[in-house]
């Protein structure tokens, strides 16, 4: 099928301008208007970005109105119920599942890179023992860059897959130094006879003093949680990792950048954000006020795990995130108040008309974080968690953006609404 056209009229003087549309393999046309400013001396408005694609790219696929979420085309239910967190990394990186011996070599060279240079574990002193480990997590993994100048030429592909297994095994056990740092005890050193999970609890929770025996539920828990966050396509945060890494920065630094934009409480901080809020509701008897403040204009109250930029339906990471809180709690034998409350608020909320008017459904981290307390994680790490699961998209997307033959530096344009040219006055006389 020949491309489409659309038209666009000067209508001061009538002249037609033609945009040709590009079609993807599944999702919308999208109108090319890269000729606009050269050719027209027009810009487009879409702050926020609502209706603009920022690249191509061969990734993760959404539709947000069917609420389906596809990696490399397969669903996420699909790679959930069978994969594992492994071999969703693989995928991400390399554009298809493993076979076997590719997926054994890929967990073995992740597993032989957990390990972190000792200065970068020195630097974790230089934080007051209250920082949010996001802050101290964003500043250690933008001091990577600092090391490993033996392995940072983009241009190279050896190097960018160097920096891909690094990132993707040395997040853990950064994310667990800055947990040991926060409750003062002595860091863990990976094991690399462990799975990604079964290392990470390790890491956090294994104390010199006595044995630790790690849960195999919580470890798969955590495997699970992982594959439904390695990758979003052009979310807040992965757009500041392409965008960052436009410049050809060093890649870890735009990691870094990466995990900042996930920390806030609209994008990946939300997860931290739900269990406050949950604790906060405490009972399901006190939600109607608070679904009350969700709606009034002059709260700036939200509710928070609802409501996403691009799902209209049901976002399919929480469908599968509820009935695993269950299983999990269920498993691990631990009975939480704070499901009963969420279970409830969602139920009210989603028969509230101010919810169904404006779609908003439960995202990702409305129940992930009922999870994560199970298994022993603070509310402070949850984000962190977050971001160690994504880490893999990121590097996908910076892969992806650094090989593209028509990427550029991204430098968007604005609509100047400031003073227009005016004399400077000097002091004395303003
Ligand atoms: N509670 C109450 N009202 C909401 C909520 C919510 N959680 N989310 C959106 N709305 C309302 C807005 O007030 C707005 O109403 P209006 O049209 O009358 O002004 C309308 O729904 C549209 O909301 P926007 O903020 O314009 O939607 P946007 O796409 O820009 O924002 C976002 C999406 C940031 C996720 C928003 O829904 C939100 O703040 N949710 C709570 C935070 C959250 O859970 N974030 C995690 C998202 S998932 C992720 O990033 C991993």
């Amino acid at each position: 099928m020949s491309a489409k056209t659309y038209i666009l009229m000067d209508p001061a003087t009538g002249k037609k301008i033609e945009l040709k549309a590009r079609a993807g393999s599944v999702g919308p046309d999208v109108i090319d208007i890269r000729s606009l400013y050269g050719e027209q001396g027009l810009f487009t408005y879409d702050p926020g970005f609502g209706s603009t694609a920022a690249c191509e790219s061969k990734i993760t696929y959404i539709d947000g109105d069917q609420g389906i979420l596809m990696y490399r085309g397969y669903p996420v239910e699909q790679l959930a119920e069978k994969s594992s967190f492994m071999e969703v990394c693989y995928l991400l990186l390399h554009g298809d599942l493993p076979t076997a011996a590719q997926l054994e070599e890929f967990t073995h060279t992740v597993t032989t890179h957990t390990m972190i240079n000792e200065t970068i574990l020195r630097l974790f002193n230089g934080f007051h023992y209250d920082a949010h480990p996001m802050a101290m997590v964003a500043g250690v993994v933008g001091s990577m860059s600092a090391f490993y100048h033996d392995t940072t030429d983009i241009m190279n592909p050896r190097h960018r897959d160097i920096f891909a297994h690094r990132i993707i095994a040395k997040l853990p056990t950064i994310a667990a130094a800055a947990y040991k740092h926060t409750v003062g005890q002595p860091f863990t050193y990976p094991r690399n006879d462990l799975d990604y999970g079964s290392n990470l609890l390790h890491m956090f929770f294994a104390v010199p003093a006595q044995p630790y025996e790690i849960d195999p539920v919580a470890a798969q828990a955590l495997d699970l949680l992982f594959i439904l966050h390695a990758d979003h396509e052009q979310n807040c945060s992965t757009s500041t990792v392409r965008l960052a890494g436009s410049s050809q920065a060093n890649p870890y630094s735009a990691i870094a950048a990466g995990i900042a934009a996930l920390w806030g409480p609209a994008h990946g901080g939300a997860n931290e954000a739900v269990l406050e809020m949950l604790e906060q509701i405490g009972t399901p008897d006190r939600i109607p006020q608070f679904i009350a403040r969700a709606k009034d204009k002059n709260d700036s109250f939200r509710l928070m795990g609802f409501g996403h930029r691009v799902y209209k339906n049901y976002d399919p990471r929480a469908k599968i995130i509820r009935t695993m809180t269950h299983k999990v709690l269920n498993q691990l034998g631990k009975a939480d108040p704070l499901l009963d409350v969420a279970m409830r608020l969602e139920e009210i909320a989603l028969q509230d008309p101010y919810f169904v008017e404006k779609k908003l459904y439960p995202n990702v981290d409305f129940y992930s974080g009922i999870i994560y307390k199970a298994l022993g994680i603070p509310t402070s790490m949850f984000t962190v968690m977050f971001a160690i699961g994504r880490a893999v998209g990121w590097c996908a997307h910076w892969r992806e953006m650094i090989t593209d033959p028509e990427g550029r530096i991204g430098r968007p344009r604005q609509l100047y609404t400031g003073p227009a040219r005016r004399d400077y006055v000097d002091v004395g006389k303003r």
